[in-house]
């Protein structure tokens, strides 16, 4: 029988993460993974292909829309759809080598086949009808999330799909109505949009993005509407009547009251994730579950049953690529003795839409809620030089500061390559830095990322280009 140090299930993100740090760290490590390919559902069904999509379908906009104006002078760009699926695709496989060879460079055991956990220290891992049990000192539970489904309404990834069957359309629906006004629908919503889909988005509560900055959203919410997006918000859908060439789906407000019938020729459901436990045996092994069904863990990512940890979608937290691989960074080096730790406060969040939305840190609802005095320092793209000159002057940058320390407390932009400029502001707050600290930082000009100093100099009351 195999022996082994650490064996990982899974090998999304969290997983193939952890494996690589612990054989790093010199433990003999194993991943088991069901999927035909590595990289769980960030590289193949999620974060890598909607972002190819949203790459291709951005350049197809451009081309269309705004090339003309910079005196750049193409004819009409014309659509070629598998094409663009082979684009993603590509970008999917290569991503998947990468893991490949991220396993033989440091001598992990790819294990092909659903692993179940059969008690501390035995994993049984079973394809094709066989199994074999291997012996490990660890094992740690990687297995993430699986898409949340609407009670009633049964996705068949062609004509009622989830982001899955969203990432393959093989034609643009003429119509395309959205369950869910969260980071899925927004994204998949602009690249459909922009490929010709015309978009309404359903959203049960009274705004877009819940859980980002208030003003963000709802400047977010009307830039999407200019764009051509539209949304019927505190309202839910009940059903859909697939009988008919087209589909009917019923909308009711959230509150209560009249339902109306909306046309679609696609439905995309995406209100959310949820753990995904099935097959690894947890019940009789004796691993807790919590009331939502995530694998309950203490602070060191230990479950209830000895030597077996969890990271990623299964626990708790954001369900976000890079929580799953800070989580198994440090989950290997405590396993390796080390101090591995998460620093929940500093993890960011980006919507990769045209304009980017990013996020670290408080809102100014959670600082109101928590009674802390804040200061707000803001300032707009259309006042920053180099976004005026591209002419891309969408959004702009608030920084929240504590209004006695001066100390950063969440940064939120929305804008061009916000999703890149977030992160001086999530090293800034690692090290527990001010709004002074950002203001005295020089940054080269002409950039976007000036717009982040100038509004940490509106902290303070002087901010220069306003
Ligand atoms: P997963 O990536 O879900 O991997 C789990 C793996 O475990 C899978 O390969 C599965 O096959 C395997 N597995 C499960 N059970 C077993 C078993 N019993 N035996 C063997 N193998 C098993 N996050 C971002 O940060 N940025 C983004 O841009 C982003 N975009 C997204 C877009 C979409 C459309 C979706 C759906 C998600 C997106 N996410 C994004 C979320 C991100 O994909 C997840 O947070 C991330 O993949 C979680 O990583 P994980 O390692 O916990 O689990
Ligand atoms: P989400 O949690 O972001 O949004 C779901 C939305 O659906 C919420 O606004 C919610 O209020 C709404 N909703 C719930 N039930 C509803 C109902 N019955 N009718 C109408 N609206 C309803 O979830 P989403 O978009 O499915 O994404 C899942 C996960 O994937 C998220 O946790 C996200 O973090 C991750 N993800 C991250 C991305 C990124 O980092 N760029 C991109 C895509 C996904």
């Amino acid at each position: 029988m195999a022996t082994y140090d650490l064996v990982v299930i899974g090998t999304g993100p969290g997983g193939y993460v952890c494996a690589v740090r612990a054989a790093q760290l010199g433990m003999k490590v194993a991943v088991v993974e069901k999927n035909a390919t590595l990289g769980g559902t960030c590289l193949n069904v999620g974060c890598m292909p909607s972002k190819a999509l949203l790459h291709a379908s951005e350049m197809f906009e451009e081309a269309g829309h705004s090339f003309a104006k910079m005196g750049v002078s193409v004819s009409s760009p014309k659509l070629d759809l598998p094409a663009m699926m082979n684009f993603k695709q590509q970008g999917i496989d290569g991503n998947v080598k990468g893991v490949e060879f991220l396993m033989k460079k440091n001598k992990i055991d790819v294990l092909k086949g659903t692993g179940k956990i059969l008690g501390t220290g035995k994993v049984e891992i079973s394809a094709d009808g066989k199994s074999q049990v291997v012996e490990t000192k660890n094992i740690v539970i990687a297995t993430g999330s699986d898409i949340a489904r609407l009670k009633g309404i049964e996705i068949d990834e062609k004509r009622i799909v989830s982001s899955t069957g969203a990432l393959s359309l093989d034609k643009v629906p003429g119509k395309l109505l959205i369950v869910g006004a969260g980071v899925i629908g927004l994204e998949l919503g602009s690249v459909w949009h922009r490929l010709g889909a015309e978009v309404v988005v359903v959203e049960f509560l009274d705004r877009i993005l819940p859980g980002m900055d208030g003003e963000i959203a709802k400047q977010f919410q009307r830039i999407l509407e200019k764009q051509g997006f539209a949304f019927k918000l505190g309202a839910k859908v009940t059903a859909v009547d697939t009988s008919g060439k087209t589909l009917k789906a019923t909308i009711e407000p959230a509150a209560g009251g009249a339902a109306e019938t909306l046309e679609a020729d696609v439905v995309l459901v995406c209100i959310g994730r949820v753990p995904y436990t099935d097959g690894l045996g947890l019940k009789e092994a004796g691993v807790a579950l919590d009331p939502r069904g995530r694998v309950q863990i203490d602070p060191h990512f230990a479950t209830s049953l000895k030597g077996v940890y969890a990271i990623g979608d299964v626990v708790a937290g954001p369900m976000l690529a890079h929580k799953a691989e800070d989580e198994g960074v440090a989950v290997a080096e405590i396993i390796a003795g080390q101090a591995g730790h998460v620093n929940y406060d500093v993890i960011p969040g980006v919507v990769y839409t045209t304009p980017e939305v990013s996020s670290v840190g408080k809102t100014e609802e959670e600082l109101k809620q928590a009674g802390i005095g804040y200061t707000v320092g803001k300032f707009p793209f259309t006042a920053n030089g180099r976004s005026k000159v591209n002419q891309t002057t969408d959004g702009f940058v608030k920084i929240l500061a504590d209004a006695k320390t001066d100390r950063v407390l969440g940064v939120h932009i929305i804008g061009r390559e916000a999703g890149e400029m977030i992160h001086e502001a999530c090293v800034l707050m690692e090290f527990g830095g001010s709004a002074e600290d950002l203001a005295r930082t020089c940054h080269a000009h002409p950039t976007r990322s000036e717009a982040v100093k100038e509004a940490a100099l509106a902290v303070g009351k002087r901010a220069i280009h306003m």
